[in-house]
């Protein structure tokens, strides 16, 4: 080691000054900046926590997820919506240039550019200056990102059929059996996906309700109605005779007595 330059002795001695003042330096040095862990550190988070639970409980309390009948993923009538946080998605797949011939870029393409962007952001936004008035490219499109999310999120709420999607989720306790074949073999491939899972309305009316004579259930499924096909030379007559019957069978029931919810099945 060389002699005296660039070293610093304590003294007159030989010993090195102890040159690493920002390390391992004790919590007495600032009287007055520094908290326990445990109880202060530790009350403080509790409190934090609380608030927000308590916020969520409110929340949950003022507005209660509504309760729907038993998911079926063979009902093809039903249109499920997704949450809040993702209906902007979900608008934007109704846009013209988004849906249908091109879902591809509503699915993939638009989804695939903003993440993409988000994952090269930190080598693309990468000047020392973090102000964010300083990096107008990086604060303009996130400005712009919040302002469509913000927009789509209100447009798929002002748009939406909140009627329908209340009716389409609709409990409805009946005597239908969904261990019958005729309802397994026939209705379910040929009259749920308009009608509802449980036939108690989808896209179609629903099938329970009415009180129909089998000879009235049969001439709409021979003949079809409106949006309703005619079902005349795709079901044999056997087959329309058993369908009819079976619908025509259908009532609203009390909940003990329903045969289409689970727990009736015990
Ligand atoms: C493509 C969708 C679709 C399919 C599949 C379908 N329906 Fe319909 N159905 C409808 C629509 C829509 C109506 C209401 C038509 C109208 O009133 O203009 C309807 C009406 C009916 C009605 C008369 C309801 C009323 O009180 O006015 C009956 C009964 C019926 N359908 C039974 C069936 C049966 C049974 C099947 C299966 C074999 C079936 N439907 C398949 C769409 C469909």
């Amino acid at each position: 080691m060389k002699r005296g330059k660039g070293l610093t002795f304590v003294g007159d001695s030989r010993i090195l000054k102890y040159d690493k003042p920002k390390l391992n330096r004790d919590y007495s040095e600032f009287p007055g900046r520094t908290e326990e862990f445990y109880p202060d550190y530790l009350l403080k988070e509790w409190v934090t926590g609380a608030v927000f639970l308590i916020g969520f409980l409110c929340l949950t309390v003022a507005h209660p997820a509504p309760l729907e009948r038993v998911a079926d993923p063979t009902d093809t009538g039903y249109i499920p919506l997704p949450d809040w946080y993702f209906l902007f998605l979900y608008q934007i797949l109704k846009y013209t240039y988004a849906s249908g011939p091109f879902n591809v870029i509503g699915a993939i393409v638009i989804p695939g550019i903003a993440f993409t962007a988000l994952l090269l952001a930190p080598w693309l936004d990468n000047k020392k200056d973090r102000h964010w008035k300083r990096r107008p490219i990086a604060s303009g499109l996130m400005l712009a990102s919040v302002a469509i999310i913000f927009y789509t999120t209100w447009e798929s709420v002002a748009y939406h059929d909140w009627e329908q999607q209340d009716a389409q989720g609709q409990i409805v306790f009946s005597n239908l059996d969904a261990e019958d074949p005729v309802f397994n073999e026939l209705i379910r491939t040929n009259c749920t996906s308009c009608h509802g899972g449980e036939l108690a309305g989808g896209s179609g009316p629903g099938l329970i309700e009415p009180d129909y004579q089998p000879e009235t259930v049969e001439a709409f499924v021979r003949n079809g109605v409106g949006e309703m096909p005619a079902f005349e030379d795709t079901l044999t007559d056997d087959e329309i005779i058993a369908i009819s019957e079976f619908v025509a069978d259908l009532e609203i029931v009390s909940a003990d007595e329903a045969e289409n919810t689970p727990e009736s099945e015990e």
